[in-house]
């Protein structure tokens, strides 16, 4: 079986709709392929009620007990390999990761960014591509590589910016379409193993 895991620290809907799309595309006869766990580094994340109520192992990891950076990281990695997964799933996990990190799972660490990378790379996407005067902003799943937002980019969806938008509307959006993106993406992957 491949395992994949999820790491989130927030609303966990990217999250949700990866589990929806593996039960309703039955990525198990499709691919041999599961979500093992999801992982949160923030324990009251709500993310972990709704993968929980989907039938799916939860793990908290306190960032806030660790001293270091490397030291949280080098816990989360342990607590992921337990699970051997081809592929490890950023769904708004708000956390940097160590260069340690990302060399560890290089080639199946994937993220979803809500802009149209190249543009637009770390926080305030919205707001900034509506400052910009942009007609067009979506989102891109990506591979993760040492630089932040920066990677090998597997799928993009593209979403017009309204007059009226504000960055609340835009990233609402937005987000609908990262729903559709983000599994696709990832049965992509899986159907290329
Ligand atoms: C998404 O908009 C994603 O692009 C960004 O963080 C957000 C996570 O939302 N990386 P959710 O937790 O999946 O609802």
């Amino acid at each position: 079986m491949k395992n994949i895991v999820i790491l989130i620290s927030g609303s966990g809907s990217n999250m949700a709709a990866i589990v929806q799309a593996a039960n309703q595309e039955d990525w198990q006869a499709k691919f041999n392929a599961r979500i093992a766990a999801v992982i949160s580094n923030k324990p009251d994340a709500n993310g972990l009620i709704l993968a929980s109520a989907m039938g799916i192992e939860t793990k908290r990891l306190n960032h806030f007990a660790f001293a270091t950076r490397e030291a949280f990281d080098a816990e989360l990695m342990q607590e992921i390999d337990i699970y051997a997964p081809v592929l490890v799933v950023l769904a708004g996990f708000m956390r940097i990761l160590t260069p340690g990190f990302v060399a560890h799972y290089t080639g199946r660490l994937v993220n979803i960014h809500p802009s149209l990378l190249p543009a637009f790379t770390g926080l305030n996407t919205h707001q900034r591509a509506i400052d910009a005067g942009c007609k067009l902003t979506g989102a891109t799943v990506h591979l993760v590589t040492e630089n932040l937002d920066i990677g090998p980019i597997l799928a993009q969806t593209e979403v017009a910016i309204l007059p009226s938008d504000t960055a609340k509307t835009l990233a609402t959006r937005v987000q609908i379409a990262e729903h559709i993106i983000y599994p696709q993406a990832i049965a992509q992957l899986l159907a290329a193993m």
